[in-house]
C-alpha cells in the first residue's frame, strides 16, 4: 500500500537550533500512528512540518522531502490554503472560536466556499454540513438545540469534540493531533480516544502523546523520537513489547522521559 505521507531526510532548524535531524517515516493511510517522546524531542515541530505550520515562525529552515499523496508539499509554490485544509491540527488546549458552536463549525466552509461531498448532484447546505460535522464527532444529539451558544461555554471536551468538527468540516484526510487530551479528565480522555478510534476509517491520523497508554490504546504505529531523532518506528504492539533499540526500552519502560 502507498504510504499517505512520505517523509525523506528532513531535517528544521529554529536560527541555529536543529530541532530536527533527517526524520525518515512513511505513514500509511487511515491508520493512527502515535508521535512520543520526551518533552522538547521535537514532536510538534514534526507536526508542524506535516501542514507547514512552522512557516508561520520567524528563522525556520527547513530541508528535506515530505510528500503527501505523492505531492511534494515543501517546494515554495505549494498551496497552503489546500494543504492546511487537507492536513488539519488540533492542539492541546481547545481553541474554540468566540462565536456560536454553529459559526465554530461553519467558519471553514464559509470561508473557502467548501462543500462536502455532493449528493445527487446539489452542494449540501451549510446547515447540512454542520449537523454531519457534529455528527462525526458525536455532539449533534447533545447540542442541536444550542447551536446559537456560545462555543466558549461548553465543557473542554466539548470543546475538543467541537474543534474536530470544525475541521472534518472542510474534508480533511489527515488530522494532526498535538496532545488533544493533555487537558482532559481521564473519563473524557477515554471518550475522545473512542472518536480517534472511529474516525480512523475515515481519516490518516497522527497523533503526538506523552501518555504511552493512550499510545499503546490507539494507534497501529507509533514513532519513538529522541532529540530531534526518529530512534525507532514500527507497529505499536512491537515496539511496546520488544523494542529493538535500547533507548526507546528505557523510554518505554519509564527509566527516563
Ligand atoms: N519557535 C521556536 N523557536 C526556537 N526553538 C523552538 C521553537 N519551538 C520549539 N523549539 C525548540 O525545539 C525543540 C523541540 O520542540 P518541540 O517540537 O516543541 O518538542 P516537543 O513537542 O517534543 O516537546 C525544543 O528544544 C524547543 O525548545
Ligand atoms: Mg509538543
Amino acid at each position: 500500500m502507498n504510504p499517505k505521507i512520505s517523509v525523506k531526510n528532513l531535517h528544521l532548524h529554529y536560527g541555529d537550533f536543529h530541532a530536527l535531524k533527517g526524520v525518515s517515516i512513511e505513514i500509511r493511510p487511515c491508520r493512527v500512528t502515535a508521535i512520543i517522546g520526551p518533552s522538547g524531542c521535537g514532536k510538534s515541530t514534526f507536526l508542524r512540518c506535516l501542514n507547514r505550520m512552522n512557516d508561520t515562525i520567524e528563522g525556520v529552515k527547513t530541508e528535506g522531502l515530505i510528500t503527501i499523496d505523492g505531492e511534494e508539499i515543501l517546494h515554495t509554490g505549494a498551496d497552503l490554503i489546500r494543504l492546511r485544509k487537507k492536513v488539519g491540527m488540533v492542539f492541546q488546549r481547545p481553541n474554540p472560536f468566540p462565536l456560536s458552536i454553529f459559526e465554530n463549525v461553519a467558519f471553514g466552509p464559509k470561508l473557502h466556499g467548501v462543500s462536502g461531498p455532493k449528493k445527487g448532484g446539489r452542494a449540501p447546505s451549510l446547515e447540512e454540513i454542520v449537523e454531519k460535522s457534529l455528527r462525526a464527532v458525536n455532539l449533534w444529539d447533545e447540542l442541536k438545540d444550542l447551536l446559537k451558544d456560545s462555543a466558549l461555554r461548553l465543557s473542554l471536551e466539548q470543546q475538543q469534540r467541537l474543534c474536530i468538527a470544525r475541521l472534518l468540516a472542510v474534508n480533511p484526510e489527515v488530522l494532526l493531533m498535538d496532545e488533544p487530551c493533555s487537558a482532559l479528565d481521564p473519563v473524557a480522555t477515554l471518550r475522545i480516544e473512542e472518536l480517534i478510534h472511529e474516525m480512523k476509517k475515515d481519516y490518516t491520523i497522527v497523533i503526538v502523546t506523552h501518555n504511552m497508554q493512550q499510545a499503546a490504546r490507539i494507534s497501529g504505529e507509533t514513532a519513538y523520537f529522541y532529540l530531534g531523532e526518529l530512534i525507532e518506528f514500527g507497529r505499536t504492539d512491537r515496539i511496546f513489547t520488544s523494542p529493538e533499540k535500547k533507548e526507546t526500552e528505557d523510554y518505554i519502560t519509564g527509566r527516563f522521559g
